[in-house]
């Protein structure tokens, strides 16, 4: 048997049944774990870290297909084959659908029963082992894969799996902290261009004669301080991709020399006569709605219409609510394990709280809040109290347009800090102040001038 580490669940409500195949199973020197309950199954999967399920769909309290979705929900590696009684086939199909890797028909035949164990642990093992290879190359190179159920983020997975390995120009579209740069990531990690340079430019950090040398390079002496002859960012990508970053803010001028670069695959550097040829597969980002830039006149044509192509557009935050639980649970789990703290998964009602929000700054807002939470987190599960007030209270519309200053950031943060750090001290200004290491006085004014309105304990001033 090739693999002898991996364990079965085996789940029959019927107990002569569940002997029998445990008996077999057990001959052929499998792992099995047998059990007629099928309330406990979960828990058995878990802590024998099962690769393969074999269940009966029809049992008491906890039927086969409700069995199905919690194991598919707690690790989707698992396979699970269903057992299914005469005449519930629609549910054996049923639960195909919902991810289980087959039926079988009782009673069941014993070697297709074997074969088909050995299979679900090949594929078992197949997806083990991709998931683990995935996160360690999404590790080495440091970027987060896309996570997200909704349609379209699945629709913009499937995109990007067929469009990676080609060179074509993709346009990335979205509001800002959607996204872009999660999906520029992945398609470059995914293409046969992964090992070559991936260069990132963001054309809205620099002047434009600053960023044309950056993009073209320069030659030496072709402007005052231009010391060293010096390589652009196209010469650099040569071979490998090149993301220019909030392309939207580009001059015309630079746009202009953008489709030569796109036209010809070739350009000189700044000062110089010197042709260069490069090939570079363009990744373009931008928050900005190129056609009605076109419309404007702020934005050429010919260039828009070069780069897109295939053009990727990141759904807000606010549109995707399906995802905010699994996108905050996620960030949640990371997060805690970078600060090595250990947390809870989000209650139901923090979640909701999340749901109702708008999210204008997108997914980043969500992983800078719960960073945030993490940090100050002191106990095992976040509370709704421990969400900022501008989340819980959903904030006016105008609010949730605008991202909010960095002070009055700060100052929120520092205001919701002294109310809890209050709260946790039976409301003394004397425990509280020693605790924030600040005097008294000045706590005493951050309370009045923040208008915090708690029942203060003076007792022990
Ligand atoms: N689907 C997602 N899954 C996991 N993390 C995400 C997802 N979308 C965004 N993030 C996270 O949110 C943050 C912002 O994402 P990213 O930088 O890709 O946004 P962007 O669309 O490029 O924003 P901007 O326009 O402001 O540059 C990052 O920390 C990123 O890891
Ligand atoms: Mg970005």
């Amino acid at each position: 048997m090739k693999h002898d580490n991996i364990n079965i669940v085996l789940i029959d409500d019927d107990v002569q049944v569940l002997k029998m195949y445990e008996n077999i199973l057990k001959h052929k020197n499998y792992n099995v774990i047998a059990t007629s309950d099928s309330t406990k199954a979960i828990e058995l999967i878990k802590s024998n870290n099962a690769g393969v399920v074999i269940s009966d769909i029809i049992m008491p309290k906890l039927n086969g297909m409700e069995l199905l979705q919690m194991i598919k929900m707690y690790n989707n590696s698992i396979q699970v084959i269903m057992l299914t009684a005469e005449g519930s086939i629609e549910g054996a199909l049923e639960s195909v659908n919902e991810g289980a890797f087959t039926y079988m028909a009782k009673p069941v035949d014993i070697e297709a029963l074997l074969i088909m164990v050995e299979r679900a642990m090949e594929f078992y093992t197949i997806r083990n082992e991709n998931n683990l290879l995935r996160q360690q190359v999404a590790e080495i190179v440091g970027f987060t894969p896309l996570i997200g159920r909704n349609k379209e983020i699945e629709e913009i997975r499937k995109k990007i799996l067929t469009l990676a390995p080609t060179s074509t120009t993709v346009l990335i579209t979205g509001e800002s902290g959607t996204g872009k740069e999660i999906v520029a990531n992945t398609i470059h990690y995914q293409s046969e261009r992964a090992e070559k340079p991936f260069i990132k430019v963001n054309c809205a950090a620099l002047t434009e004669s600053l960023l044309e040398s950056e993009l073209f390079g320069h030659e030496k002496g072709s402007f005052t301080g231009a010391e060293k002859t010096h390589k652009g960012k196209f010469e650099i990508a040569n071979n490998g991709t090149i993301l220019l970053d909030e392309i939207g803010e580009l001059s015309l001028n630079t746009q202009a020399k953008l489709l030569r670069v796109l036209q010809e695959k070739e350009f000189e550097r700044v000062g110089g006569t010197t042709i260069i040829e490069t090939n570079f597969r363009l990744l373009a980002c931008t928050n900005k709605n190129l056609l009605e830039e076109v419309k404007k006149g702020r934005f050429r044509e010919d260039l828009f219409y070069r780069i897109n192509v295939l053009p990727i557009n990141l759904p807000p935050l606010r549109k995707r609510v399906e995802d905010i639980p699994l996108l905050a649970n996620y960030f949640l789990e990371q997060l805690s394990r970078e600060m090595r703290k250990t947390l809870e998964p989000l209650s139901p009602e923090v979640l909701k709280i999340f749901e109702e929000y708008n999210w204008p700054g997108n997914v980043r807002e969500l992983r800078n809040i719960l960073e945030r939470l993490v940090v100050m987190a002191y106990k095992s599960q976040i509370t709704v109290e421990d969400i900022p007030l501008e989340i819980r209270c959903g904030g006016t519309e105008e609010q949730n347009n605008e991202i909010i200053s960095l002070r009055e950031a700060r100052a929120e943060f520092e205001k919701q800090y002294i109310i809890r750090t209050l709260k946790q001290n039976n409301n003394s200004v004397a425990k509280a102040s020693a605790v924030l290491d600040i005097a008294k006085k000045n706590l005493y004014r951050k309370i009045n001038n923040y208008g915090i309105n708690i029942n203060l304990n003076n007792d022990s001033d």
